[in-house]
């Protein structure tokens, strides 16, 4: 039988629309989940929304909404944004739900029962933002975790005789690995050993929340409802508790680490007074900074996850928060950080080496994988490849079971970066012209080579950039990778013959633009001044924006025959040009109209590049065309010139660029 695994999120208050602080979280469990199903196991990954209290009524009674409407609305927006980028959850539970709220009742029956809750009068301090009793003396008294004024509560309420756990507790901590990393378990420790007072676990003086069994006057405190998501969405406390029964205990619950308290304390202590079992595992991780803040709603300093998605894919953003943000540690979002780890990293590194390798086999080999054939044709330059590769996968693997997630990328990058060099060492491209048996056998070997070093990278990657990776394992010419069995990843298993798929770019390169796009995106994105917390969702803009790209085979030099002289160059003019009009040419699926502009004069062009380019993604681009080429017609439109675009083997077109600071008309030489 598989061995199962199951991961959480938490689960997101609905007081404000997502933003990258989110996605962090939730990215980073995506990743875990698919590496574990790639590696054969029984996988279940929950997330969801945390949609009761105090908090929340207030947020919708700014918005003008009943707290059930604004719970509706950003409910759906967080599930629809995962949707849109691909995430795999199994499951999403809302604190709302008839099942959660059944479940969260028949825990809070099972605590009072075994005899760990009763009822007593509570007059002190509370924080509406941290939804937490605080202890510091005085009406508006300041909040020690996040310094707003505190609300003094005097009400009769039940409470959970949390102090009876603190030697369980304790021992949790120091005899297991329950928390991760080391620094949150210490702080943790201390603030056990300081002497904990028992929690009020109920409120009576607003109504947004789960009545408390056989009392309704009270409501469940919305930190107990939340926690036991974790359990509800499995089954716990209804008739269905196949999934409960198979799952829990979960095997992680992924946080951040501003509620390591709740996780790690609180959680685990009501777990024990109900006599269930424990989650094997809390691992918080850092904060996102912006700005040099966390990033949050409250502060005004988000980044939406959209405006990333428009411009640079799922894959982009996943990427650089696993790679740049070291995990457990705070880290920095910039969109120049941003764009360029996706540069170096993703356009010039692992798509770089695909494309390049994948087009020399193409070339040289009709697109089957060529094997090292002769012995004289192997060095020791190929046996240290394959030597790297077999240290990065015991590497990776092991950093992953960490969540060391940068280090881990790092490492695989470093083979990237191996197989850049051997093949510049190498120069298969020399090798290419020559037909001799050694020279072919050469060329043979370093191709295998690389080929098997990208199928290594591709595989271990999966999880971080599942969308490219896809692409380039089926460019491989290997089919699905979401078959493929990661436990068994090993050097030398790319099979002689392989035949390749369609070569295509997968990352395209991002320029200045594209951080330009995103910036004004999020301007205009700013909320007006005095708008309150919840605000109604606004449109979004939906045009995936392209961005230049540099031609995929620039690794590969032109072939020998067919050289012209520098005066045969001088006769063709090429001229930077503005697209003032674009659109789609009826039943031709690869053809657009544009109209540009060459500072002189507007001329009407036919360009076979529909299916790479939106219309819309190229009015207001800079391009280069061909200016003097006589004209000519296609579907029974004239083409007055010709763009110029790199369009390799069976991939995309791709248009020469990083022209927006040239003016119109300027002639290229
Ligand atoms: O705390 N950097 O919900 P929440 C990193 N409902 N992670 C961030 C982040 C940032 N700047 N901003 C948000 C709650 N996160 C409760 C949880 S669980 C039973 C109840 C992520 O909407 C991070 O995972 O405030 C953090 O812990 C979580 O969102 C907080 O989301
Ligand atoms: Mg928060």
């Amino acid at each position: 039988m598989k061995e199962k695994f199951y991961i959480t999120t938490p689960i997101y208050y609905v007081n404000a629309r997502p933003h990258v602080g989110h996605a962090y979280t939730t990215i980073a469990c995506d990743a875990v989940a698919r590496r574990k199903r790639m590696l054969g196991f029984d996988t279940y990954f929950l997330t969801g929304t945390d949609e009761h209290g105090q908090k929340i009524e207030r947020a919708a009674q700014a918005a003008g909404k009943t707290p059930q409407q604004l719970t509706d609305e950003v409910s759906a927006e967080f599930r629809a944004l995962w949707d849109r980028m691909g995430l795999t959850y199994d499951d999403y539970i809302r604190t709302t739900s008839e099942r959660h709220k059944r479940g969260v009742q028949e825990l809070f029956r099972k605590i009072r029962d075994n005899g760990f809750i009763y009822k007593g009068t509570y007059t002190g301090q509370y924080c509406v933002f941290d939804e937490m009793y605080v202890d510091v003396v005085g009406e508006g008294a300041p909040c020690p975790e996040c310094g707003r004024p505190t609300e003094t509560i005097h009400e009769e309420n039940y409470f959970f005789k949390l102090s009876a756990f603190a030697d369980q507790l304790i021992k949790l901590y120091t005899e297991t690995d329950f928390i991760r990393p080391e620094s949150r378990r210490n702080e943790v420790l201390a603030f056990v050993r300081s002497g904990m007072r028992d929690l009020s676990i109920s409120r009576s003086t607003f109504s947004w929340g789960i009545p408390v069994p056989d009392d309704p006057k009270h409501v469940v405190y919305v930190w107990l409802d939340a926690l036991a998501n974790y359990i509800t969405a499995l089954g716990y406390g209804s008739e269905h508790t196949k999934l409960y029964d198979k799952y829990w205990p979960a095997d992680l619950h992924m946080i951040g680490k501003e509620i390591v308290r709740f996780h790690c304390v609180y959680w685990p202590a009501f777990l024990m007074a109900a006599g269930l079992p424990l989650p094997k595992h809390i691992v918080a991780h850092g904060w996102l900074l912006f700005e040099e803040n966390k990033m949050s709603k409250s502060r005004g300093n988000i980044v939406r996850t959209e405006t990333i998605l428009d411009v640079l894919g799922a894959d982009a953003l996943r990427y650089f928060l696993l790679r740049e943000v070291v995990f457990g540690q705070d880290g920095s979002f910039s969109f120049d950080a941003l764009v360029q780890r996706y540069n170096s990293d993703l356009a010039n590194g692992l798509g770089n080496l695909a494309s390049r390798t994948l087009t020399m086999i193409t070339r040289y080999f009709r697109g089957e994988v060529p094997y090292p054939s002769a012995k004289a044709s192997h060095t020791a330059a190929d046996d240290a490849i394959a030597e790297t590769a077999r240290r990065v996968i015991a590497e990776y693997n092991s950093l992953s079971d960490q969540y060391q997630f940068s280090r881990a990328l790092e490492t695989a990058w470093s083979l990237v970066a191996a197989v850049d060099k051997y093949i510049v060492e190498n120069e298969p491209w020399a090798l290419g012209e020559k037909q001799d048996e050694d020279s072919r056998a050469r060329l043979a070997t370093i191709l295998y080579t690389s080929a098997e070093a990208l199928r290594i990278v591709t595989a271990l990657a999966h999880p971080v950039i599942p969308e490219a990776t896809t692409k380039i394992w089926a460019q491989l010419g290997l089919g699905d990778i979401k078959q493929f069995d990661l436990s068994k990843l090993a050097w030398g298993q790319l099979k002689l013959g392989t035949k390749l798929g369609e070569v295509q770019a997968v990352f395209p390169r991002a320029d200045k633009s594209a951080i330009e796009r995103m910036q004004k995106m999020e301007e205009q994105q700013k909320p007006v001044a005095g708008a309150t917390e919840a605000q109604p969702a606004t449109e979004k803009p939906t045009t995936r924006a392209t961005f230049a790209a540099e031609p995929i085979a620039k690794s590969v030099p032109a072939a020998n025959d067919g050289k012209i002289s520098i005066d045969d160059f001088a006769k063709v003019e090429l001229r930077v040009a503005l697209v003032k009009v674009a659109e789609r040419v009826p039943k031709a699926d690869k053809l657009l109209r544009l109209e540009v502009d060459l500072g002189t004069e507007t001329r009407q062009i036919l360009a076979g590049i529909a299916e790479s380019y939106t219309p819309e993604s190229l009015v207001g681009r800079k391009v280069v065309i061909v200016a003097n080429l006589a004209p000519r017609k296609l579907r029974g439109l004239e083409s007055n010139g010709m763009i110029v675009a790199a369009s390799p083997e069976g991939g995309k077109a791709v248009l020469a660029g990083f022209l927006e600071d040239v003016p119109v008309g300027t002639r290229l030489k």
